[in-house]
């Protein structure tokens, strides 16, 4: 397994441009099954989760071909299987957003269900049951989702409202799919807001779908009988600029991060600026820089537009670094402090009572081997290790990091920082 090397200490400064958004490549490379003909995505990351759907998508008996920076999947001449095994979605939970769009072109499918999750339960009860409101019947067995289309209507899934128990990206881009080839009107409340959701709307509109309200918390689809392929450039990832924004502000640093979407961020905008870093719009994206001392800032995780818990475990590197205490509460995942005790390796002062953090900043952090736990974890590890001013820091289980950042040691190398990727590393 690799391992990234940081020997810590440099201001990043210079321009560094964002990739495609991860998280909303997955779903839209998934909504490509709801089409024939030929599908291409373009400014998809090269990213291990993108890879994985593709070999997922190539299973289902999808023509799947990753190019530099695209990925075309064709379903002519497809012979279907509408299941998704085991060995495939449990690499990466998105996978199961198979389910709805198979189900809803195919009449059945047979999707495994995606397991444990370090990060928290993440059950998928939301998704299931909104696709039962859409008439689909659903069974649980030996640890696979069996789901068919309504016994009337030939198997088609008929519109229907449904209200989420809680805010859910990936469920409202899900049923989002589901609805529309669905029979008839469905009516989705409670749905998340984020620019993912929005895209994906967007997507599913070009290809014929009758989408309203994305970006609200009531989203209207009326179904329609079929699709046509969409030919989308994805938008640049949100969580990866903001990644590389605290990186600049850690380091006291000034980044120009190329390809930001200024709109995209201002609950987390707000908390860097609160923190004492200059964060202005520039023509080509977003610039960060920081002069003097990091403030103690508070932070609670919420669904778009809040503080993105995707970026919780990054911010909190920065309140280690703080003149004084800041309380950190993470309200969307149940155990997403993993980071904590790593960082406590590397000289960070964190009490962690249930679902909040409270951060006493120390002057430095030093650099030591440390474990990644999550993707998110991962980054913030890496930004630990661009401030430590001591001693190098080594980030063994790197391919956490691989699921979501692509290429960030030649990214950050170019913004200055001295990093370095040590192949087949001992973990
Ligand atoms: N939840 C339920 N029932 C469900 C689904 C979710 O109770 O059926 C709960 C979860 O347990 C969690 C909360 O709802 O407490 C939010 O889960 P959500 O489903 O919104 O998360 P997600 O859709 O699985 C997406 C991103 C995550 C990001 C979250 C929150 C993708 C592929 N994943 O996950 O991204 O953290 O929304 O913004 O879009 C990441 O990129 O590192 C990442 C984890």
């Amino acid at each position: 397994m690799d391992a990234i090397r940081i020997r810590g200490g440099n201001p990043l400064r210079g321009r560094i441009r964002v990739s495609g958004a991860k998280n909303a490549a997955l779903p839209i490379l998934c909504a490509t099954l709801l089409s024939p003909g030929t599908c291409l995505l373009r400014n998809v990351p090269s990213l291990r989760d993108i890879h994985t759907l593709a070999a997922l998508l190539r299973f289902l008996g999808r023509d799947t071909e990753v190019g530099e920076g695209t990925v075309a999947v064709r379903a002519e001449g497809a012979n279907v299987r509408p299941e998704a095994p085991y060995e495939l979605v449990k690499q990466m939970r998105a996978s199961v957003l198979v389910l709805g769009p198979l189900l809803a072109r195919y009449g059945r499918a047979r999707v495994s269900l995606p397991g444990g999750c370090a990060i928290g339960a993440r059950p998928v009860d939301q998704h299931l049951k909104g696709l039962e409101a859409m008439g689909a019947r659903i069974e649980l067995d030996r640890g696979y989702i069996t789901a068919k289309g309504p016994d009337t209507e030939k198997g088609r899934l008929r519109g229907a409202e449904f209200c989420f128990d809680n805010v859910i990206v990936t469920g409202t881009e899900h049923l989002m799919m589901a609805a529309s080839l669905a029979k008839g009107r469905t009516v989705l409340s409670n749905c998340a807001q984020e620019p993912e959701v929005t895209e994906l709307a967007q997507v599913l509109n070009s290809m014929g779908s009758q989408i309203q309200g994305a970006g609200s918390h009531q989203i209207t689809i009326d179904g329609v009988d079929e699709l046509r392929p969409c030919d989308h450039i994805v938008a640049s990832d949100r969580i990866e600029a903001g990644t590389f924004m605290v990186a600049a502000a850690a380091t006291a640093g000034d980044v120009i991060v190329e390809g930001a979407s200024f709109e995209h961020m201002h609950g987390f905008v707000s908390k860097l600026r609160d923190a004492g870093c200059t964060v202005t719009r520039d023509d080509d994206g977003v610039r960060v820089r920081r002069d003097g001392p990091l403030r103690p800032t508070n932070i609670t995780t919420a669904p778009y537009p809040g503080f993105p818990t995707d970026m919780q475990a990054q911010f909190m590197v920065l309140m280690c670094l703080a003149n004084g205490r800041s309380i950190i509460t993470e309200m969307i995942f149940e155990n997403r402090f993993m980071h904590v005790s790593e960082l406590a390796r590397m000289g960070a002062n964190i009490d962690v009572r249930g679902n909040t953090a409270i951060v006493h900043g120390v002057p430095n952090l030093s650099g030591a081997s440390v474990m990644a736990t999550d993707l998110r974890a991962s980054a913030s590890l890496v930004i630990a290790g661009l401030v430590a001013t001591s001693h190098e820091t080594d980030i063994l289980r790197v391919y956490h990091l691989d699921r979501g950042y692509e290429h960030i040691e030649h990214k950050l190398a170019r913004l200055g920082a001295d990093i370095t990727r040590i192949k087949d590393a001992r973990a």
